[in-house]
């Protein structure tokens, strides 16, 4: 028989909430100032158009697990769980390390989650708050008990560095959350996701799939990299993820005034300021760390998420607001209402 929990979503048995967080970035910064020196880009129109000043690129010997492994261990680490307890490793990324086998099982090898299940989970950018979902409701059900939610990207392996109207966006970075049961009313308290793929055509990587696998005939290696409509998403963007944010909330019986933090995916300032704006958030109740970083696809809401939380920018008890968009395009929500945590 299904136990009603206050504000827990419908059909969750068990109320989920997230035990720690970790991230992990490369060490090189690439500045809007380097990205000058090879492309024709100013710092005053990417810092203007977007908000960013700096990302971080990994190391050629540097793959998306690697990323994610620190991220993973970092989230251990922070919610007191040995590699051993984890039940399910769900690593969401659109740049994994190879096609077979799934970043999720280096990273289940590396971690030595001797016992965890695990699988991959891509949506683009929307990918950590789907795999935050996806992995909560194995623990909402009673099927698990420690759900380890990690997002990771190399977003540089798939930029084209003469196309000023990519390459200055995106970054590499990792951030990783562990799932698990938490006292009534706490947790995931909303959610929302969806898809419109009448837009996928405006933001593509063409080939390395099925329909033009790597070998093919007459392929350029342009065909190997992100291309984006920029306008086109950008209209998605901004009114997606404050609509988005408002239906995880309506989900859970809440509104935007119950907020203490949202946390929005980091691909574009005055993508940001436009959804602040919809929900009539102050702007200290937005966190933002895209100056930093840039766009880290499947890394930005964690690694920000887990910024936010070394700024001791959360309280117990506090609601805070995930929100993912992109490729697909795509988008996913959770309302989570901080804390609630139980012993074992
Ligand atoms: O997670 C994935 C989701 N992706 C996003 O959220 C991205 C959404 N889109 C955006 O953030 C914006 O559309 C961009 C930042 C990509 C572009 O900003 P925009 O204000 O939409 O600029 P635009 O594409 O309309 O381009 C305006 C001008 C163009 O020049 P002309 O045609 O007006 O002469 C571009 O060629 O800016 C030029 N431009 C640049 N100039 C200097 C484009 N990129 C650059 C650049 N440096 N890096």
């Amino acid at each position: 028989m299904t136990t009603e929990h206050p504000n827990s979503p419908q059909g969750y048995k068990t109320p989920v909430g997230i035990l720690g967080v970790g991230h992990f970035v490369p060490e090189e910064i690439l500045t809007n100032a380097e990205l000058a020196k090879f492309v024709d880009t100013t710092d005053e129109w990417i810092v203007s158009r977007t908000g960013i000043r700096a990302r971080r690129r990994a190391t050629p010997e540097q793959a998306t697990s690697d990323l994610a492994i620190e991220a993973g261990r970092r989230a251990l680490e922070a919610s007191g769980t040995r590699a051993e307890d984890i039940d399910l490793i769900i690593v969401a990324t659109m740049t994994p390390d190879c096609p077979m086998p799934a970043t999720s099982s280096i990273v289940q090898y590396k971690l030595g989650a001797a016992r965890a299940a695990g699988f991959d989970l891509n949506i683009a950018c929307s990918g950590f708050v789907y795999a935050l979902i996806t992995g909560a409701q194995f623990v909402a059900s009673g099927t698990f008990r420690r759900v380890l939610v990690i997002g990771a990207d190399c977003m540089t392996r798939l930029m084209n560095w003469k196309d000023r109207s990519t390459c200055v966006l995106f970054g590499d970075g990792a951030g990783a959350v562990v799932l698990g049961p938490v006292a009534a009313g706490y947790g995931i308290v909303g959610i929302h996701a969806g898809v419109n793929g009448a837009g996928g055509p405006s933001l593509t990587v063409n080939a390395g799939g099925s329909r033009l696998p790597s070998w093919s005939v007459g392929l350029d290696p342009a065909d190997f990299y992100l291309k984006m409509e920029g306008p086109e998403v950008f209209r998605f963007a901004v009114s997606v993820m404050g609509e988005a944010a408002l239906k995880a909330l309506d989900n859970g019986g809440l509104t935007p005034e119950q907020v203490a933090l949202f946390i929005p995916h980091q691909a574009n300032a005055r993508i940001i300021e436009a959804s602040r704006k919809r929900l009539n958030l102050p702007p200290a109740r937005v966190f933002s760390n895209v100056e930093n970083y840039g766009n880290t696809s499947c890394g930005s809401v964690p690694l920000a998420l887990s910024e936010a939380l070394e700024q001791n920018r959360i309280q117990d008890g506090d609601l805070i607001v995930l929100v993912g968009f992109g490729g697909g395009l795509s988008w996913a929500s959770a309302a989570i209402r901080w804390g609630g945590l139980q012993d074992s």
